[in-house]
């Protein structure tokens, strides 16, 4: 794993979407998988910057959504569909058919995971997936405890994730499980870029980063990953001791 630590959260921003850009520069057809929250706001904005700036083109990529709020509808404004819309594809010109989301709306999570893992084997699988880390150690929805093979599946929500949860949404929503990616599809990822900033994540950086690799906290199996880089600020930094 790569650990790199940067000064403030635009320099963490514009390093990820240079990544991110460099990807689809060597692969115009590579797959990509993107996560929602607070966490990669920053690198979205300098995605479509610089990606507008020197004329990257991503109508051959297909991207695919990390994870869904279960019974939250695709169009209301805080589930992964909109943001990831609203963030990611619209400014990069990457249209729906180049898309492959969970529906938060399934009455059949079973097929509608089935589908996913399909279509992701289909693809040849994930180039490069971007995730955040929950307070908890979470990477998607797969909370601690998950199986660390499983593919995609339906997940209770610990009481963390929905209080930070329910902070996406601009009015009181009913939210108790998710629908994710599991952790054997972040580790097949190609590249797994994982980024946190802030004080908050201080704690269970140090964890996933320095503590043993547990699925008690699953981020601490990025430790494993044949490349996993790790991009965090100097807040986000603050506890580790290497
Ligand atoms: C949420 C989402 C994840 C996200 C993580 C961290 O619950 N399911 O996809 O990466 O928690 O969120 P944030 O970046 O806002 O801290």
């Amino acid at each position: 794993m790569e650990c790199r630590i940067f000064d403030n959260y635009n320099d963490l921003s514009d390093a990820a979407a240079e990544l991110i850009l460099g990807i689809v520069e060597r692969k115009p057809e590579a797959v990509l998988c993107f996560a929602t929250g607070n966490s990669p706001v920053g690198t979205y904005k300098a995605l479509a910057g610089m990606a507008k700036e020197r004329g990257t083109d991503f109508s051959q990529c297909f991207c695919f959504g990390l994870d869904e709020w279960l019974g939250v509808p695709p169009e209301k404004s805080g589930s992964c569909h909109y943001l990831l819309f609203d963030q990611v594809f619209r400014p990069l010109g990457i249209k729906e058919e180049q898309t492959h989301l969970f529906n938060g709306m399934t009455t059949d999570v079973t097929t509608e995971c089935r589908i996913m893992n399909g279509e992701i084997e289909h693809v040849g699988g994930i180039d490069c997936m971007l995730v955040g880390i929950g307070l908890n150690g979470h990477i998607g929805f797969n909370e601690p405890g998950v199986d660390m093979e499983s593919g995609a599946h339906e997940q209770e929500l610990h009481e963390s994730t929905l209080a930070s949860g329910q902070l996406y949404f601009n009015e009181p929503t009913a939210i108790a499980k998710g629908i994710t990616l599991g952790m054997g599809q972040v580790m097949n990822a190609r590249t797994l870029l994982i980024l946190a900033n802030g004080k908050s994540k201080a704690e269970i950086i140090h964890k996933a980063c320095e503590g043993p690799v547990t699925n008690d906290v699953p981020a601490s199996y990025m430790q494993k990953h044949r490349h996993a880089v790790l991009m965090i600020d100097k807040e986000a930094a603050a506890a580790l001791s290497k």
